[in-house]
């Protein structure tokens, strides 16, 4: 197989500068976790270095006792630890950790809100926003919580001032949680004040694939059951599920990852085009796609979905430990770290067309893509091979890494005989615009202190999720297996997996076939 490059000349873009956030005073609950030292630090320290915080002040609220000092070197010793901001120089230290306030307080106990409220009124008396912007980057047991004393604090008041909350995922852990948490969200906030977090719609590639629809007259009118015959989603992981066992045993994959990022990938493929790039004309289609989807029976949930746990390997003949060994997993444990579905889409665009997804943990690379594999041509004119051996078109859209996208079509071979072979048209971001695209909380973030909701998803999509996970966890649990297969960690996945697509004569792409691309 060749490859054509389709982009002679790099445009090496001045990034035009960002605009500035709305004035605000961020309330960060769970300030000492995981989530604030990996990935809001390092966004919203970005985001001063670009000079869009410019009249915003961060107030970090945590269990341990600490003066503003001691987080202060806290969240130094985070950005250090972050590939984004390691090497950050003094000015955009001394400049960021001015905005950096903290206080302590149990997240369950009303005093914490009342000291909440006189914190930000002394920040505002100091010249701080009355804007609020609170981020629920606790544990999901706390959200509910959290909501209903802001709720009874009159922190969620929007008076002459906004105030929005961010919630991050799991939003939920089947439906009937999800409806309660919406329930007590809404009972505090309108659903205009609340921004619901699913980080793959800040990557570039995932809004990319609307710009790569509806921004070109080419693919539009070939996307749909005429064209398309099956589709795939992949989101493989090398790794394992490392120190995060205590939450993955409670989730496994279909919760952690399909519930959410895949299906929001999916319902970006398959949207009809909305009427404006707006948060309810987008959000609206993508709801309509969920809606689109039967929900599964048991038999179907037998025939349709995949699930499996890494086992160990070797690598450089050192023995890695398969998920049932690593600490805080039950050795009877049959939490799925992989898990594939086929998803079917019923409406006059989609009839007919498979969309199988499929995620895993300690599988042979790390990547996200969608690859749309389009329908053989009708005769095989050009070759003296039967027409079910020549490949037909596919379309990857390719999320992560080497993020780009890839046409892959038969051309005539060199030589005599009218002989065929694939060969792939490539466009590579890098190669392409040459600069790296912003880090997906960094985007996010600020188009909620933008009061941009069109990257967040609605109250109503949440649900409508759900309503297609919740019949799989039910079956699978009702199954009440004892083992799961294993597959090798290292591998493609389990053998199971491939009668998925193998049933209706389709084929996961080997995870090595994506190596194509920025390469
Ligand atoms: C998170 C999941 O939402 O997404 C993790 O909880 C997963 O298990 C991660 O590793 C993957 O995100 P990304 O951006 O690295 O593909």
């Amino acid at each position: 197989m060749s490859a054509v490059v389709v982009e002679p000349n790099p445009v090496h873009l001045e990034q035009p500068p960002l605009p500035p956030a709305e004035p605000c005073v961020v309330v960060i609950f769970g300030a000492t976790g995981d989530l604030t030292k990996r990935k809001l630090m390092p966004a919203l320290c970005r985001l001063t270095d670009q000079g869009c915080l410019e009249s915003v002040r961060i107030l970090g609220v945590g269990r341990s006792p600490m003066a503003d000092g001691e987080f202060q070197s806290f969240v130094h010793d985070a950005l250090e630890d972050s590939k984004k901001t390691e090497n950050l120089d003094e000015e955009t230290w001394l400049k960021f950790s001015k905005r950096l306030h903290y206080m302590s307080g149990e997240l369950d106990d009303e005093n914490t809100y009342r000291q909440v409220t006189e914190h930000l009124e002394e920040l505002a008396s100091q010249g701080a926003s009355k804007n609020h912007l609170f981020y629920l980057a606790t544990p999901p047991s706390l959200f509910s919580v959290i909501v209903k004393r802001l709720g009874e604090a009159g922190l969620a008041n929007e008076d002459g001032h906004w105030s929005r909350i961010i919630i991050e995922k799991p939003f939920g852990r089947d439906l009937e949680s999800a409806k309660a948490l919406n329930a007590t969200v809404a009972e505090v906030f309108n659903e205009s004040q609340v921004y619901r977090i699913d980080h793959y719609l800040g990557k570039d590639t995932v809004q990319n694939i609307l710009v790569f629809r509806f921004g070109n007259s080419m693919f539009e009118p070939i996307w749909n059951r005429n064209y398309v015959d099956y589709v795939e989603i992949t989101a493989a992981e090398s790794v394992g599920v490392g120190s995060r066992a205590g939450y993955y045993e409670e989730a496994g994959a279909l919760r952690d990852m399909v519930a959410n990022h895949l299906l929001q990938l999916l319902t970006l493929t398959a949207m009809e085009p909305p009427v404006a790039f707006d948060a309810d004309s987008v959000r609206e289609e993508k709801v309509q796609v969920l809606r689109s989807i039967r929900r599964m029976k048991p038999e179907q949930v037998a025939e349709r979905t995949v699930r499996a746990q890494y086992g160990p390997r070797v690598v450089e003949s050192e023995r890695v430990k398969g998920y049932k060994e690593q600490e805080g997993v039950k050795p009877s444990s049959v939490t799925e770290t992989y898990a594939a579905v086929e998803f079917v889409i019923s409406n006059w665009r989609w009839s007919g067309v498979p969309f199988y997804v499929r995620t895993g943990k300690g599988l042979a690379r790390h990547l996200t893509e969608i690859a749309v594999h389009l329908k053989r041509t009708p005769q095989a004119l050009f070759a003296r091979t039967p027409v079910d051996e020549i490949e037909p078109n596919v379309i990857v859209l390719r999320i992560q890494p080497n993020e780009g996208i890839t046409v892959s079509f038969g051309a005539k071979r060199p030589g005599f005989e009218m002989l065929t072979n694939t060969v792939h048209m490539d466009f590579c971001y890098q190669r392409a615009f040459g600069v790296e695209s912003p880090d997906a909380y960094e985007m996010l973030l600020l188009d909620v202190m933008q009061g941009d909701a069109t990257l967040f998803i609605r109250s109503d999509e949440v649900e409508a999720q759900w309503r297609l996970i919740t019949p799989i966890e039910e079956a699978w649990s009702n199954q009440g297996v004892k083992e799961l297969p294993v597959y090798e960690a290292g591998s493609d996945g389990p053998a199971e997996a491939d009668e998925l697509p193998g049933r209706n004569g389709h084929r996961w792409r080997r995870l090595a076939e994506s190596q194509a691309g920025c390469d």
